[in-house]
């Protein structure tokens, strides 16, 4: 395998085995910078993916600054300290590398640090700002994961906390076409130590993408060849992925298959179960890829009659033969489909289940969580932008009735 770059795709992608190792070729492309921000996870810091990388820009003469510590959904706190860190150090390009969750943070301390302002001031609401590229630092997205896509995306949700008690209480959203990363590497052997569960979820956070854009009522041709080429490749790789980490091929697949699903859905947008799983990924920490995927299944049987032109694309995209199939059978087989898929990577299929695990699997981390979580997950749904590109009209009725179906027999706190 070589390394291909493809230079406006929307922005520049970098791919292919060893792609991360040019760094230094692709911090030249911004003239004669010197000083270096790099944003990471916490637990990524002390790993070869990133002190190797860290390496490789001292020895090409770049004086470097690390910021870790952003959380696995990136918070007021996460990004102020880290903005405070990068103007100290005067740093003339970001790195982020990592998953969603350093990718957004770094996209957020790039509008900040080159704009000034607080968070409300750059909340898509206000938006006081128009972004240009003149001004923004240089941004190099290197992703570790392959589901969020957000190496290609131009939009963050950081949240909102309580100054108080430290809890979630709502999001701030940034999102502008300049705030996609300059340059995305995307480099199979940055995500070989994902975990099986880590990549179970993130590649169905990808499937999600696929098929929200895939149905969105904004989808159009270009985005239906993107949504539906990320289908096949996640339903031809995911299960390897999963079962065989140090697998390259299927690493390199969902790689692929993860900004292609990303690159879909920022033109088309995404919908209903990422309206839901919002809420209940801020406020009871159940991980982005679990919660849409636990949703998946639920609103596709919402969606189903409004989606009936779609459906035969999307099951031969999962590698069925559809031909002869009627509508709702063809409902059924999608379902089915994505149903077996998170059996054979180990994902739950409800959050009384997932829950119920986790509660007795880690006691001293998680206790059980509260209806009002549930119910301001709800909530929040309903003010989302991704309601309106759902192919069928939801009320707080049907989303009330998606949380019932999926939290049947838990008990809450
Ligand atoms: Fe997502």
């Amino acid at each position: 395998m070589s390394i291909s770059v493809f230079e406006k795709f929307p922005n520049c992608l970098v791919m292919g085995i060893g792609a991360a190792e040019t760094i230094c070729d692709q911090v030249k492309r911004f003239g004669d910078i010197t000083k270096v921000a790099v944003i990471t996870d916490e637990g990524l810091k002390d790993l070869p993916i990133v002190t190797n990388l860290l390496t490789i820009l001292k020895n090409g003469d770049y004086d470097t600054c690390i910021i870790s510590g952003v959380r696995s959904l990136p918070t007021d706190a996460n990004v102020l300290d880290a903005v405070e860190n990068v103007q100290q150090f005067g740093a003339e390009i970001i790195i982020a590398i990592g998953g969603g969750s350093a990718i957004d943070c770094a996209r957020a301390v790039n509008a900040l640090y080159s704009y000034g302002g607080t968070l409300e001031d750059h909340n898509i609401s206000k938006q006081k700002y128009s972004y240009s590229k003149s001004k923004l630092k240089p941004f190099i997205a290197i992703s570790t994961t392959a589901g969020t896509g957000s190496e290609v995306a131009a939009g963050c949700g950081i949240i909102k906390t309580d100054p108080n008690t430290g809890e979630g209480i709502g999001f701030y959203i940034i999102s502008a076409p300049t705030l996609i990363p300059d340059v995305s590497i995307i480099d199979p052997l940055m995500s070989l130590s994902m975990s099986p569960d880590l990549t179970a979820a993130t590649g169905m956070d990808a499937l999600t993408h696929a098929y929200e854009s895939m149905v969105s009522t904004n989808n159009f041709p270009i985005s239906t060849a993107l949504s539906l080429e990320a289908l096949h490749m996640i339903f031809s790789n995911l299960r390897t992925a999963v079962s065989d980490g140090r697998n390259i091929e299927a690493r390199d697949a969902m790689a692929i298959a993860a900004t292609t699903a990303t690159m879909a859905f920022q033109q088309s947008g995404l919908g209903l179960v990422h309206a839901i799983s919002e809420g209940l990924s801020a406020f009871a920490l159940i991980p982005h890829g679990v919660a849409n995927a636990i949703l998946l299944p639920p609103v596709m049987f919402f969606n189903a009659p409004c989606t009936q032109g779609k459906l035969a694309r999307i099951v031969s995209a999962m590698g069925v033969d559809a031909t002869h199939f009627d509508g709702e059978l063809i409902e059924k087989v999608a379902i089915y489909k994505v149903l077996s898929l998170m059996k054979d990577i180990n994902i739950a299929d409800s959050f009384t289940k997932y829950l119920t695990a986790r509660e007795l699997s880690q006691p001293h981390i998680f206790k059980p969580i509260s209806r009002d979580i549930v119910e301001k997950s709800a909530s929040l749904a309903m003010n989302t932008s991704f309601i309106r590109n759902n192919p069928r009209d939801v009320s707080k009725s049907d989303v009330d009735a998606i949380l019932e179906l999926l939290f049947t027999d838990y008990i809450f706190s």
